[in-house]
């Protein structure tokens, strides 16, 4: 039989994964297929479980799933733990659910393709934002050797908690400070929603960072940010949003049908011609 994964959300129908897999299935020439499962919360539990009955050998889980799975598999790895949420679901050679989180996969992997000079060791990076991509980024950050993190989020308490959660090499700053901190930062990350077409927008002034900095955005739509457009303007690298959503999806490709697909420019392009179809 032919492998069948899924992208598992509430709702579903605007999650980019199955552009993605579909693509690389079409490149490979496997024949496997990606499906999209709308599921209510109070059937994933259940849903999840049964995966291999429902026809599949593996899923993506989105919102609001990603800690509902979690709790529901057998086991996990560190990342997922770590983060408190799964994005990646397989099933070990004995059947056992099993779960992962890709997301700082994802964004150190891009960061290392589109930015080779930064250097983990080199300095502080900013986050901005305490939602869950920032909880994946910081991950990320801490595993790869950062010695110190300042996060900055509108409302403090949820940063004060990923604190607490990721401990003393995440130092919290007020919002309002996110200007000046930015002074001697060799990074800078943008894991809020702010940019984002149909959002409000992100409101900073990126004068202090040093002129070897890099600039990074989560956002994907637009392409280029307000944000990442202001950093080359001033001569800054900058990465965009999309390469980590591309290649947070390898793992999981590889797992279910076989084969450690690429993120090439042939990929982006195909996904970033079908986002702006919406
Ligand atoms: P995700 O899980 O995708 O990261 P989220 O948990 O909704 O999504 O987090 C969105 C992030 O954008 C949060 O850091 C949020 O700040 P709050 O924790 O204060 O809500 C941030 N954000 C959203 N709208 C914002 C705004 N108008 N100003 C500042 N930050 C904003």
């Amino acid at each position: 039989m032919s492998p069948r994964a899924c992208v598992i959300g509430w709702p579903v129908e605007h999650s980019g994964s199955p552009v993605i897999h579909r693509y690389w299935l079409d490149q490979y020439g496997i024949d496997g297929a990606y499906e999209k499962e709308a599921v209510r919360p109070e059937d994933l539990e259940r849903f999840v479980q049964q995966l291999w009955t429902n026809g599949y050998v593996g899923a993506n889980v989105t919102l609001p799933h990603k800690e509902a799975a979690l709790r529901a598999a057998r086991s996990a790895d560190e990342a997922a733990i770590a983060i408190g949420a799964a994005n990646t679901l397989w099933l070990d050679p004995d059947g056992a659910l099993h779960a992962s989180n890709t997301d700082a996969y994802g964004f150190m992997t891009n960061l290392d393709a589109k930015a080779p000079q930064w250097r983990a060791a080199k300095g502080d990076v900013i986050v901005l934002g305490a939602g869950g991509a920032a909880r994946g980024i910081l991950y990320g950050l801490l595993k790869a050797g950062v010695p110190r993190v300042l996060l900055t989020n509108r409302t403090r308490e949820r940063a004060e908690t990923l604190r607490e959660a990721f401990g003393p090499k995440v130092e919290v700053i007020d919002w309002a400070a996110r200007n000046e901190a930015l002074a001697g930062c060799g990074l800078l990350v943008n894991a809020t929603s702010l940019g984002m077409t149909g959002h409000k927008p992100l409101i900073i002034n990126i004068a202090a960072l040093p002129n070897d900095a890099v600039v990074s955005d989560i956002v994907y739509v637009p392409l280029e940010t307000p944000l990442l457009r202001d950093a080359r303007t001033r001569g800054l690298a900058t990465v965009d949003g999309l390469g980590m959503l591309l290649h947070q999806a390898v793992p999981g490709f590889e797992r279910w049908f076989g084969v450690r697909p690429e993120v090439t420019p042939e990929l982006t392009a195909h996904v970033v011609a079908t986002l702006g179809e919406d």
